[in-house]
């Protein structure tokens, strides 16, 4: 039998993403599918937390069983920034091209470049709640490559390749990105059930 679930997103290509790991074993219903165009508050100071707001509101004002994401990159050299802040690091315009400059700009001269991106998926199910991570360790180049992607994504290069995500095809970086690694403990777990 077909399960219903909401992914609290709009996003396309991670619905896509999340739909071809499903199979025909979960319906993956976006935000859009369940006529919620609500702004859901991220107002936690952590992923897991601001994860669990979005999956939960889409519980209690939806009724749907629900998982959301959030994710942020964390640059050693700058204490761990822009981290739950990744996506307005340069203001609340949420400009991908100015969180770069300003990232860029405060990593200019810096030796030590270590960063990471980690991902958590809040899974909101009756009364369980149930979490997933995922992380890719890498560093931050000086000047951006690629124009794949989005985000961060041409300024960040994985520890376990030569060159940036934004310079990987879609399929290669999900192998080994902080939301491909959350998404496929997500699945490991519901396709169990
Ligand atoms: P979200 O929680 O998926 O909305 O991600 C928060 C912010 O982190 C985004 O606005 C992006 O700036 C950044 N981000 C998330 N995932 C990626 C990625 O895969 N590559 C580059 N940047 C990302």
């Amino acid at each position: 039998m077909e399960r219903k679930i909401v992914f609290a997103t709009n996003n396309r290509h991670k619905l896509q993403e999340l739909r071809r790991i499903a199979g025909d074993s979960w319906k993956i219903l976006s935000l859009e599918d369940i006529g919620c165009n609500d702004d859901i508050p991220e107002t936690a100071d952590t992923l897991e937390g601001n994860a669990v707001i979005k999956a939960r509101w889409v519980k209690e004002k939806y009724g749907y069983d629900c998982f959301a994401d959030d994710t942020g990159l964390m640059v050693d050299a700058l204490g761990g920034a822009p981290g739950v802040y990744s996506a307005r690091y340069a203001g609340d315009g949420h400009d991908s091209q100015a969180n770069m400059s300003l990232l860029l700009k405060n990593m200019e001269g810096v030796a030590n470049r270590a960063a990471r991106f980690r991902t958590v998926i809040a899974l909101v199910q009756g009364n369980e709640v149930h979490l997933f991570e995922g992380v890719v360790e890498g560093s931050i180049t000086t000047s951006p490559a690629g124009c794949g992607g989005f985000g961060y994504d041409p300024v960040f290069k994985p520890a376990e390749s030569d060159v940036t995500f934004a310079e990987m095809d879609a399929d290669a970086k999900n192998a080994i990105s902080h939301r491909g690694r959350a998404t496929a403990r997500l699945m490991d777990y519901l396709l169990k059930k």
